[in-house]
């Protein structure tokens, strides 16, 4: 019941800031506040010692400043009745009354009586953002995954999302692409099934481009001609971008994520402001030249024996670079799109890029000193032998091939545990269980550490994994399924008597404080321990408090309605980690 003992804290806290106020504790005073669940229910439901540890401090008697404490705790639904214990310790005991009010408030409003934001923000979220001249590998997994699930929180909490795949579609390599594409076609080659695979794409044209002086120059004409507009470059540049986008519209569709051509801008959008960007940091007064090459330096960035690091934005040959495009682009997303919140969901090697881009930005005044600006970074995806993951044959890992690989072992694990399923369910069932198993095992881990892609750890029924979940959800659908039980119009109230049912409850309760959490920080794990915990309290609790064979009707009512409540928090759950249910499994 963490949510009541934090509530409780605050009760506590607020007592001892009124002491503090009247000069009877001393202002410096900030003891450690533990509250415990008591062993036995006589002393009540919950139980701290504060008293006990603040007295010498206080230099009063500790049963003398427990009835002070207690004096000067401020009215609240939760508690019906507070109590001195024993040399002082401080007995609360609890209001189900209050809790069961939050369930049956929760139940009755489809947003599940989470709070929507006030005052809603305008976010942008950068997520996914692969570089369009190669084909989405695994380092873009957790970019598109971990972004969308924050982007689906913030949306249910009101905010006004702003989806951007920033894509690399621009640069030096696109030269040597459009080359290769160029000698194909003079061949008359299907270009489109060339580049089914672009991968391969990709790689024969860095082979050409290394051996051939003749084709690196043209690779070298192509680029200046595109950037200077040229309409003949324009159309092979569109028909490769359109094709690389295909692919990556394929993948999300397939992971449900819920980007779509038209949340791509990417860095090629921001070309014709770049030239306006370096003149702004020249008036801002923050551009240095160094060898040819236009920088600025911030104090605060240092590299090894504290020799200033620059941020490059021009080259000596009048190019510009990653960083440039990066400043525009928030330009645009705070004065065009007036967004107040800026998140960028990418790897953190990239940490002191952004560090530097967003010192820059505010230095330069593109940012305001209340505008939010957070690299979402996230760690490394390992193999299992504690390297980068890769693949057996020792490339990099395909994200089309390795969803591919989870769809049919799930497939086959699912086929295994039921016989009599079509084939057709068993297909549908094995694509949601593998897809959610991939999600879900990136999801519920700390974003900033690297974990371990292990396809038997994340499609084990055990442990905090996808099915386990999924198949939690279904025992608890089954319940009105198998009582022949309409879910939407359960009657009865909720009545909180058996310790289990108080800690199901209590947990419940939780779910707004997670969900915020996970808007704040975007923390998607904090959401997949939530529904790890509440699974598992809900399972202890339906083994022990029986509910279709209960049989006075008031308690079963109200068991059905916990039971009710409980399948709704871990759908909503998923659906905002972008992971969907099943009624059977
Ligand atoms: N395309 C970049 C990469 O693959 C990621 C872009 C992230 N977004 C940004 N605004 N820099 O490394």
């Amino acid at each position: 019941m963490k949510i009541m003992k934090e509530q409780i804290q605050l009760l506590l806290e607020e007592a001892l800031t009124a002491l503090k106020g009247k000069g009877l504790l001393p202002t410096d005073l900030e003891p450690a506040i533990q509250i415990d669940r008591t062993k036995d229910k006589a002393h009540g439901d919950l139980a701290t010692n504060l008293a006990m540890i603040g007295a010498k401090a206080a230099k009063k008697n500790p049963r003398q400043l427990a009835a002070e404490i207690i004096e000067h705790l401020p009215p609240s639904k939760l508690v019906r009745q507070v109590e001195i214990a024993g040399p002082g310790f401080i007995n609360f005991y609890l209001n189900p009354d209050w809790l069961a009010e939050q369930l049956e408030n929760a139940l009755a409003d489809p947003r599940l009586a989470i709070p929507l934001a006030a005052p809603p923000q305008t976010v942008v979220v950068d997520y996914s953002s692969p570089n369009l001249a190669k084909e989405m590998h695994v380092g873009h997994l957790r970019s598109t995954i971990i972004g969308d699930a924050v982007s689906r929180t913030l949306e249910f909490l009101g905010h006004k999302v702003i989806r951007h795949n920033h894509v690399g579609d621009w640069g030096t390599q696109f030269g040597m692409l459009l080359a290769h594409m160029e000698e194909l076609q003079g061949e008359g080659s299907a270009i489109r099934m060339q580049l089914a695979d672009l991968e391969s794409f990709y790689r024969e044209a860095k082979g050409r481009f290394d051996a051939s002086p003749v084709f690196a120059d043209r690779a070298r004409q192509l680029v200046v001609e595109l950037q200077s507009g040229d309409a003949h470059c324009n159309r092979l540049w569109r028909e490769f971008l359109d094709i690389s986008l295909s692919h990556c519209q394929q993948i999300y569709d397939r992971l449900n994520v819920a980007l779509t051509r038209a949340d791509v801008r990417g860095e090629s959008a921001y070309n014709d402001d770049l030239a306006q960007v370096v003149e702004d940091l020249t008036a801002a007064g923050l551009l240095t030249e160094d060898q040819g090459a236009r920088c600025v330096f911030l104090d605060e960035f240092k590299g090894k024996d504290d020799e200033p690091l620059p941020m490059i934005v021009q080259k000596k040959d009048g190019g510009y670079l990653y960083a440039t495009t990066d400043l525009a682009a928030i330009r645009y997303r705070l004065s065009v799109l007036k967004a107040d919140r800026l998140l960028y969901f990418v790897d953190h090697r990239q940490s002191l890029h952004f560090q530097q881009l967003f010192a820059v930005a505010r230095q330069a005044g593109f940012a305001g000193p209340d505008t939010q600006l957070e690299h979402m970074a996230f760690g490394t995806v390992m193999g299992e032998d504690g390297k980068p993951f890769k693949t057996r044959s020792g490339g990099v890992a395909k994200l089309a091939d390795l969803l591919d690989e989870a769809e049919a072992r799930a497939y086959e694990l699912v086929k295994a545990k039921n016989t009599e399923m079509s084939e057709e369910e068993l297909r549908h069932i094995g694509r949601v269980v593998g897809i959610a198993s991939v999600k879900y095992a990136d999801l519920s881990k700390h974003r900033t550490s690297d974990y371990v892609f292990s396809f038997d750890q994340m499609l084990s029924f055990e442990g905090n994994t996808a099915p386990y979940l999924l198949y939690a959800y279904t025992r608890v659908a089954s319940i009105f399924r198998r009582g022949e039980i309409d879910a939407e119009a359960l009657q009865g109230s909720i009545r909180l008597e058996e310790e289990v049912e108080k800690e199901l409850a209590g947990k419940l309760a939780q779910f707004s404080e997670v969900v915020q959490r996970v808007a704040e920080r975007g923390w998607p794990h904090l959401l997949c321990a939530y529904l790890y915990d509440l699974s598992g309290i809900f399972s202890s609790f339906y083994q022990s408090c029986p509910v279709l064979n209960c049989e006075d009707a008031a308690i079963r009512a109200s068991r059905l309605k916990l039971a009710r409540l409980t399948a709704r928090t871990i759908q909503q759950g998923l659906a905002l980690l972008g992971i969907e249910t099943l009624e059977r499994m």
